[in-house]
Order: C-alpha cells, then structure tokens, then sequence
C-alpha cells in the first residue's frame, strides 16, 4: 500500500478523530484547577494557542467560557470553525503562530460564528465528517506512555520563525484588552517550539495576556536522557464509518541538541479504503530542572502552583519533577 509523507495537520478530521477522546477530562481538570485556584474574577476567558482541531475550543465554549484560539495550520482551523458552525457556538479564532502572536484588537470580523462560511477554498471537501460526539475508542497503546506521544506538531512554525524577537517587556506583546483568566496548552503543543527564543517568547506572551490571578496550564511530556531505546505506542480510533490505526516512535533525545525526533504513521480506513500517511517531526525536550529554569527566567510573575498528569483526575496531583513524566502544570500569575 502505499505510504504518503504529510503533515498530520493537514488532515484534521484524523487527528481529531485520534485525540478527541480526552477531550472532556481535559475540560474538566481546566475547571477543577480554575475554581480551586484562580483569583476569583467575575469572567471567564479562554485563550487556547495552538488550538488545533478546536475540540477544547469547543468543550469549553458549551460550558459557558469565552474562548479565543489561535493556531499556525488554516486547515485545522478551518475544522475548528465548521465544528462550531455545526455546534452553533462561537469562538474568536484566528490564524496566529505561539511565539509572535498577538490577541487583535478590533476584529469583529474574526469572530468565527455559528453561520460564519469556513475559510476553506472553494471546491474542497467539509473538513468534518458526521458527528464528532459518536466517538468510539478502543486504546492498544503498548507503552506506559499515553497519547501525548502523538502529541507533537510543526516543525515549520519554529523553523520559519527562529528569529522571533522576545519582546523587550511583557506589555508589549499584548493589548490590554487581552486580559484573560484562563490559557491553556495541552498535549506537548508548547514543545513545538524548538528554540529557546521561541519558548522565551511564547511564555512572556502568555504572561501578558494574562490578568493577574489568572491561570497558564500547560501540558507536557518530560523526557528521560537516560532512555537509549526507541519507544512505541499504538492507537485504533473509530468514528463513523473512519478507522484510524496511529503507531508512533519516539527515538532517544539528543541531549546535546534538546531535540526528539517522533514519527507517526496512521493507516486510514474509511468508505472501503485504505491510506497509509506518515508524519515525522522534532520535539523541543526539558527535564523537570530545564523547564523550572525556563518558566523562572522567562515569566517569574508565574508561579507554579500546581501539578497533575495526562490522567486529568483532579485527586492525581504529582509534584514538578522528573519521577513523572506526563505532567499537567498549573501557573498562576502574581498580583
Ligand atoms: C497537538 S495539536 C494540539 C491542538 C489542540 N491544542 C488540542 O489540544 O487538540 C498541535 C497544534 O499546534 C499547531 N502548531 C504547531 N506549532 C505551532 C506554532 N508554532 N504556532 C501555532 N500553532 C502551532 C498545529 O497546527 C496543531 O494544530
């Protein structure tokens, strides 16, 4: 059969059909940790970088938040708008990358509406196929590991902005009208950010557009330097008449470089097919002491506050360290 080589986020609806399945656990551990601990506001905004398919987008906007998002794909943005359409709920999206995004200022034109038209060209295909609630999940993952070792994304985003400039202060990179009271970036997103200018940039971008008292959760998997074989993972995932088989590789980091490199490889069934397509891309890596340095010298105003892991049960509360690779980080930023 053969095998294309592609970015997996050019193929949404397989991605979404893959990672979907923790969507609400993950909504409500951002809602355990926001009541238990934000400094009680009378909003509730959202801003979720690099939202991707717009699941969370989604699962939260149903329950009650103002959610804002951004990402560097169109494609997945474009699933992300029509699955609101779909839902009739609205989000403000926009195209934006993680380490020089801004909030816009006027943009009532980018609210994506329930009857908004997806910005997708003419001609092509829905990026949504029936209903994305009728799920299905059978998990044949092989490692200890759980999904999060899929959960990597763009090199080209790191790659065609590496020059980024971290912004002299914290003001500069958002509007005052940004003050948000949740963001959040799960799933190893943050990690596509391969430079150490590019986190710096992301996370004092993040800080700013927070309020104060507000949260940052982020979402990601340390790595062991110690770890000299290649890991494996497997997932089976139905929706609708689409099955989707995603085996993954995770090759040992290169210490020196900071770098992990991953391959995902999804075999796809849908209506009598069968593809095969193939996606290999870098991961940034930080061990427990490398992103404690990282959040201090970037965004000190953000102090870490809490931990949990890709379980997303509240009562599992871990501490920032490397016993525990798949950490769920709460920040809260000073007053
Ligand atoms: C693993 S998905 C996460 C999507 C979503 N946050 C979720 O939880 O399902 C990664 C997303 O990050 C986007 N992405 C990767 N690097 C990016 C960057 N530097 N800036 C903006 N988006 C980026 C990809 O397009 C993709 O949609």
């Amino acid at each position: 059969m053969k095998q294309e080589t592609r970015d997996w986020y050019d193929t949404p609806l397989y991605y979404d059909i893959i990672y979907d399945a923790d969507t609400r656990e993950e909504a409500a551990l951002l809602e355990h940790v926001f009541a238990r601990h934000a400094t009680p506001g009378n909003t509730r905004r959202m801003l979720e970088p690099a939202c991707g398919s717009g699941r969370l987008v989604i699962e939260m906007a149903r329950r009650g938040w103002s959610v804002s998002g951004f990402d560097g794909s169109a494609k997945m943005l474009g699933f992300a708008r029509e699955r609101l359409a779909k839902a009739k709920l609205n989000a403000r999206l926009w195209e934006g990358w993680m380490q020089s995004f801004e909030v816009p200022t006027h943009d009532e034109a980018r609210w994506s509406p329930a009857f908004r038209r997806p910005g997708r060209s003419a001609g092509s295909k829905s990026f949504l196929y029936e209903d994305s609630d009728a799920c299905a999940r059978t998990n044949e993952h092989s490692g200890t590991a759980g999904l999060d070792r899929l959960k990597a994304g763009l090199q080209r985003a790191s790659s065609a902005q590496s020059s980024v400039e971290v912004p002299a202060s914290a003001s500069q990179a958002a509007r005052s009208e940004s003050s948000f009271d949740l963001i959040h970036c799960l799933i190893n997103t943050f990690r596509y950010l391969l430079t150490e200018a590019d986190a710096v940039s992301f996370l004092q971008r993040v800080s700013a557009a927070l309020r104060p008292g507000g949260l940052f959760v982020l979402g990601l998997h340390l790595t062991d330097y110690e770890r000299t074989s290649c890991e494996h993972e497997r997932w089976v995932m139905d929706r609708k008449g689409v099955h989707v088989v995603c085996n993954t590789r995770t090759w040992p980091a290169d210490r020196r470089r900071r770098i992990e490199k991953l391959r995902t490889r999804l075999v796809i069934t849908h209506k009598g097919r069968t593809h095969r397509q193939e996606t290999v891309w870098d991961y940034r890596t930080y061990d427990a002491a490398q992103l404690k340095r990282l959040l201090r010298t970037a965004a000190p105003e953000l102090e870490v506050i809490a931990c949990h892991d890709f379980t997303y049960d509240p009562a599992a509360t871990r501490n920032l360290d490397n016993e525990y690779s798949h950490l769920v980080v709460t920040l809260r930023k000073k007053k």
